[in-house]
């Protein structure tokens, strides 16, 4: 490309190729400092490939040329949110760095220069270069699952909006507001559900959020007018974050990076937001897609957080526990926005009535490990007491210590293969299964993870009990009656494998998944029983990607599909420690370092994986896939890594 322009303009493109390159080589960026302030970061990380930025409630993903999406919370979507408009745009070469983002792109006989930047509640993105006539498309909305469902979720959320002055507009959604600013006029459109806006280029466009009109509109009018002090706090927030963070304890360089951009992916989807029960800071699963708090996941995070900081890692569990209702039930999510929830759910509250799959004791336990602090023991404890009692009372109709699911949603494997027969016998007859479980949507599978995870909370409940007053006789012979159970009746010796068995008749659902391993993961599994589990690893479980979600000789395995065969990190983490605990010593090396070398391509840290080729799939920048962290740490413990 011949670059026709200023000196000033060719050392910026000399500039940027030039961290591009570095980018590619993977090495901190020196140059960038020029343009963004690095001199005040402690730890570089640098990317190439990498679009999503985000801050505290604000996210933005970037496109081909422009920003593609841009959130704030739950309360606004942006979608596009600067969509450049020109001929002949061809990308040269764009870079990722913990100040943001950097494109240059070729546009008919000149370029143009991107810079994102997010930091806070803050967003900046300027366009500026030699090309003419380039136009820049923009659109606010209030949150939505689906554009058909927008003037509803308009509806749901009080959205409205106005323009103060030409390069100004003012959204409000929910009680919250977001304030965008332009540097050249622009040509607005404000609908019902929606606002548009159209600009021309060179342009800075601000976006920020906050509880106020004026506090948006002042956040908004700072970063537009010093974008680079805004990516300038941002490298300097984030890199003194990721200093906190344990060193990478292997040799590999590749390894080394993806320890770095997990760590990353972690930190960074933490946030706070002004709100009557997430009142403690929280991390999100992916700000890109999952932009609330759930319950399973959060204690991953914890879990993965008990190593950066206890107090963090308990403070991941706080909002939980605090949501808890009055009949025991720790709730599935806690959204930021009430208008989503009812979208979704039909319900009335930050909360539907569902639980999750109850990780929560496990990750307490390694909190607890890593510091016993009592008060937090205490409330613990009794969190998760009443919790264990609404599990008998609300989840175990038969009564025999077997807690079963009654919602797929509820079992944290939405689509899974496994509640298809549920799904299936509740179709034929709700009524049936409504007497015991008024709002069932499936037919009640006692299952064999939540089983083992319940077996892990009654375990600790005896074991914390004599300090707490509490009865650890008795939660003692409820932790050995569930493990007897889950042996008992969920174990098939023919094909030497564990089944969800449903609650009416305990009978088998017939689908191999890797839930049986959690019987390793706990402790519940015999011997010979493990020995067989490690035969059905290798065989239906050991894909390029391991472990997919339902083994592959399953006629509905889909190595694509949600929770239908993709391959989820979680699984992973579970799978490695029961192997590590019965001492599969090799097995479990050979699990560790198949994931992580397909993770660390790229890095990614992503929702979920094709178990049969290992792309990246679902949501980027996903918090409980930092479970890797986790392993990776112990395998390099054992040298295996
Ligand atoms: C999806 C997953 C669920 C998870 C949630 C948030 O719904 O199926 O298990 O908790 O996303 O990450």
């Amino acid at each position: 490309m011949e670059v026709r322009s200023s000196a000033e303009e060719k050392k910026l493109l000399a500039l940027l190729l030039e961290s591009v390159s570095l980018a590619r080589q993977r090495e901190p960026i020196k140059a960038i400092g020029l343009c963004f302030p690095f001199r005040r970061s402690r730890v570089a990380l640098a990317l190439s490939g990498k679009r999503e930025l985000c801050g505290n409630l604000v996210a933005a993903v970037m496109g081909d040329a422009g920003v593609e999406r841009l959130f704030f919370g739950e309360f606004f979507r942006c979608e596009p949110f600067a969509l450049v408009k020109a001929e002949g745009l061809r990308p040269l070469a764009e870079t990722w760095d913990l100040g943001g983002f950097r494109r240059l792109l070729a546009c008919g006989d000149g370029y143009l220069r991107e810079e994102a930047t997010a930091c806070g509640d803050a967003f900046a993105y300027s366009l500026a270069g030699s090309a003419r006539g380039v136009r820049v498309e923009g659109s606010i909305a209030p949150s939505y699952w689906s554009r058909e469902q927008l003037g509803e979720a308009a509806r749901l959320s009080g959205f409205r909006a106005e323009t103060p002055d030409p390069r100004t507009v003012v959204a409000h959604s929910e009680g919250f507001y977001l304030a965008v600013k332009l540097s050249a006029p622009a040509r607005f459109e404000v609908g019902e559900a929606e606002v548009r806006f159209e600009a021309p280029a060179p342009l800075t466009i601000a976006a920020a959020g906050a509880r106020s009109s004026s506090a948006a509109l002042s956040l908004a009018e700072e970063a537009l007018r010093d974008p680079l002090a805004l990516a300038g706090r941002r490298a300097e927030q984030l890199s003194a974050a990721l200093a906190r963070a344990p060193p990478p304890p292997a040799r590999d360089r590749r390894v080394r990076e993806l320890w770095r951009y997990c760590w990353y992916v972690l930190l960074s989807n933490r946030c706070s937001v002004d709100h009557p029960v997430l009142r403690k800071p929280f991390t999100m699963p992916s700000k890109y897609v999952f932009r609330h708090q759930w319950l399973w996941d959060s204690a991953f995070h914890a879990i993965v957080l008990s190593a950066y900081d206890a107090e963090v890692a308990e403070e991941e569990l706080l909002n939980l526990f605090h949501a808890q209702k009055p009949d025991g039930r720790i709730p599935h999510e806690i959204f930021l926005s009430k208008a989503m929830c009812k979208a979704f759910w039909g319900v009335d509250d930050y909360s539907p009535w569902t639980t999750q799959p109850p990780v929560l004791a496990v990750a307490v336990e390694r909190i607890l490990e890593r510091r016993f602090d009592e008060g937090f023991a205490k409330l613990a404890y009794e969190a998760l007491a009443r919790y264990d009692r609404w599990f008998s009372e609300r989840r175990d109709a038969d009564r025999d210590g077997l807690a079963a699911y009654i919602d797929y949603l509820e079992s944290g494997w939405d689509d899974s293969v496994r509640w298809d027969g549920a799904r299936e016998r509740f179709a034929l007859d709700p009524g049936r299964y409504r007497a015991a479980y008024p709002e069932a949507r499936m037919a009640p599978v006692e299952a064999v993870d939540l089983n083992c995870l319940l077996y892990l909370q009654r375990a600790l409940l005896s074991k914390l009990a004599p300090r707490f007053g509490g009865d650890a006789e008795a939660w003692r012979g409820l932790a050995e009656r569930t493990a007897a159970l889950v042996k008992g009746l969920m174990w098939d010796e023919r094909t030497g494998f564990f089944y969800d068995v449903y609650e009416e008749d305990h009978s088998k659902v017939p689908v191999k998944t890797p839930a049986a391993f959690l019987t390793m993961f706990a402790g519940i599994a015999e011997r010979d029983q493990a020995e067989r589990l490690v035969e059905h690893l290798y065989s239906g479980f050991w894909t390029t990607f391991p472990l997919p979600t339902v083994s592959r000789d399953d006629p509905r395995y889909d190595p694509k599909g949600y929770w239908r065969g993709r391959s989820w990190i979680n699984l992973a983490w579970f799978t490695y420690w029961g192997l590590v605990k019965y001492g599969f010593s090799s097995a479990a090396r050979d699990l560790a370092a198949r994931v992580v070398e397909l993770m660390a391509e790229g890095p990614t840290c992503n929702e979920n994986y094709n178990s049969a080729t290992g792309e990246p799939l679902g949501a980027p920048d996903f918090g409980w896939s930092t479970l890797i962290l986790d392993v990776i740490a112990d395998a390099a413990r054992r040298g295996w890594i």
